[in-house]
């Protein structure tokens, strides 16, 4: 039987107030310089992931035709593990075919019943959604305050197993969490830290492995989760730690257990991917170099950049549609940059999300860093509400 008429009237009155607010999506194919991919090391159309992934459909096929339990397992997925693992220096790792689903097993097969998760309050949807999907008790602390962690875990002492949530480098604001500090109080309180990697794994570290390398707390994280579709160019993601922890994932996680295996053909992008971020160094010191460069430019001309360091560049404009025009404009002169608004951020906090990427040159950053601030100086004589600024605490949850 068909839906009753209410239910398409329903969903049109939320489609019209989408639009109202400027909040409608649409979807747009990439076009013009990259300034908003994820592709922060340009590994996505690197030869050799191409010739790598090209090469396994040959030989493995397109599909895995099953769960990775059942017939879905492959010789390819359990190297390609173990050199994760050797690179994240943990016990062992296991893939997943999203971030989203990484975190969505790793919070829903460890928590339990009577254990409480403490978890930043910008964390990503994938992390809060794990988080309401998992038994535990949740609880949310403010944005990057190690201080105010502590006191939470000092409330809850005896109160079953704590997990702290955080992202290492965060997607939206661009800023790092502080790592060692949360290290030192989960050690002392014998809680469990989870970190999210996902836009770090690949930048940080001496051998690129992340934040968690870059901060030398290898030993005191309880998994993390590195995407693979981010810096490493091709798609799926790692949960990483103790084999008996990898181990568990592999028994109990849902979206692994009840899910068919990736295509065995991202194996080979894969091992071409991590073998480049090993011996291209040269990557992440360009990435770092042209981060400082545009950041700097943004800064000097006054824009309302938060600080930071990462290739992560927030440029806050506050109002929704003020966001979108200026990403509008810039589109319109061939810079690929996209709006960032509410629900992905904070309402009040609209902003444009720049990701530079290891592609770009000293000529483009400038030219780009003079379109911008240009984009924005009109924008404010359009608008005259200024900046939204960081604000909002849990609203996302
Ligand atoms: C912090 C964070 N975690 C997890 C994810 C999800 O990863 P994936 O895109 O592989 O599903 C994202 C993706 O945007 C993210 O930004």
């Amino acid at each position: 039987m068909a839906p009753s008429p209410a239910l398409e009237q329903r969903v049109a009155a939320h489609i019209k107030a989408l639009g109202e607010a400027q909040l409608l999506r649409t979807l747009c194919p990439p076009g013009g310089i990259d300034l908003s991919s994820n592709d922060y090391l340009g590994l996505a159309r690197h030869p050799l992931l191409q010739d790598g992934m090209i090469r396994a459909v040959r030989r493995d096929g397109c599909g895995s035709t099953g769960s990775r339990l059942l017939r879905g397992q492959r010789d390819g997925f359990a190297r390609l593990e173990r050199a994760f693992a050797v690179f994240k220096r943990t016990g062992a790792a296991l893939y997943f075919s999203s971030g989203y689903l990484a975190n969505i097993a790793v919070l829903t097969t460890f928590p339990e019943a009577g254990d409480v998760i403490l978890s930043d309050e910008r964390n990503h949807a994938s992390l809060i959604d794990g988080i309401r999907l998992s038994s535990a008790r949740r609880l949310i602390f403010p944005h990057n305050d190690a201080g105010a962690l502590t006191c939470l875990l000092e409330e809850q002492r005896g109160t079953g197993q704590a997990f702290v949530v955080t992202e290492s480098l965060f997607s939206m604001d661009g800023d790092l969490a502080p790592l060692a500090d949360y290290a030192s109080v989960c050690r002392s309180m014998g809680a469990a830290l989870i970190v999210d990697e996902a836009h770090a794994v690949g930048v940080y570290g001496a051998s690129g492995s992340g934040l968690i390398e870059g901060t030398g707390i290898e030993d005191e994280v309880f998994v993390s989760v590195n995407t693979a579709g981010k810096a490493l160019g091709v798609s799926g993601a790692f949960a990483a730690g103790s084999s008996w922890a990898i181990d568990y994932l592999i028994q109990r996680a849902r979206p692994f257990v009840y899910s068919t295996a990736p295509p065995p053909a991202v194996v080979g992008a894969l091992e071409a991917s991590l073998s480049i971020v090993a011996s291209e160094p040269d990557r992440r010191a360009r990435l770092e170099r042209l981060s400082a460069r545009l950041r700097a430019r943004l800064i000097d001309a006054g824009l309302p950049v938060p600080p930071g360091t990462s290739h992560l560049i927030p440029v806050m404009l506050g109002d929704n549609e003020r966001a979108v025009g200026v990403a509008l404009a810039l589109q319109a002169q061939g810079f690929d940059v996209r709006a960032i608004r509410p629900p992905s951020v904070a309402p009040g906090t609209a902003r444009l999300r720049i990701a530079v990427n290891a592609g770009l040159t000293d000529e483009i950053v400038d030219r780009f860093a003079t379109a911008l601030t240009d984009a924005v100086a009109g924008s404010h004589e359009a608008h005259h509400g200024g900046h939204g600024g960081h604000g909002g605490s849990s609203w996302d949850e």
